[in-house]
């Protein structure tokens, strides 16, 4: 069974909880989910999709083909501006789908703790905005697909089910 929550998953549904105190269990969380996430190859991972519901999240876009890891615990998005262009989104926890999101915004501020349990500010609007939005949809309950027009979100029921028949039968 693989590690990551995939959709319909109930608990990609739930709401995440503040974290209260960055203790060694969030500390060894946090190892863990940029583990999975590299082996999976995503540029993001909340940890809804391993089935946990702290407000955590690790993001690395990997700029220049290095290893950057964002590391954002509570993350709140406390403004923002504009909408970021049409774009491919995709989800480790929907797997094989990508499609087009209109509704992204194009600048935001996030507040967020690190692992040193310091309050720290993010202020970007390059698509690393948009990943973090993704990210933090997550710790709410929310996928990708949520943002989808009703046409598209046919078409990703009709795509999803011969998904999943290619998987079974894969298997
Ligand atoms: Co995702």
């Amino acid at each position: 069974m693989s590690e990551i929550r995939v959709y319909p998953d109930s608990v990609l549904r739930k709401k995440a909880k503040d974290v209260e105190k960055i203790d060694d269990r969030i500390v060894q969380l946090l190892d863990k989910m940029s583990d999975i996430m590299y082996r999976y190859n995503g540029i993001g991972l909340a940890a809804e999709q391993i089935g946990i519901l702290d407000k955590l999240v690790v993001i690395d876009l990997r700029p220049d083909g290095k290893n950057q890891l964002i590391e954002l615990i509570n993350p709140v998005i406390i403004a923002s501006e504009g909408t970021y262009e049409e774009h491919e989104e995709g989800c480790l926890s929907v797997p094989g789908y990508y499609d087009t999101v209109k509704n992204r915004k194009k600048w935001i501020k996030v507040k967020y703790l690190d692992r040193n349990e310091e309050e720290r500010i993010i202020e970007t609007e390059d698509f690393l905005s948009v990943v973090i939005q993704h990210e933090i949809d997550h710790l709410n309950g929310r996928l990708f697909i949520d943002h989808l027009s009703p046409t598209q979100k046919l078409v990703f029921k009709k795509e999803w089910k011969k998904l999943q028949k290619e998987r079974e039968e894969g298997k």
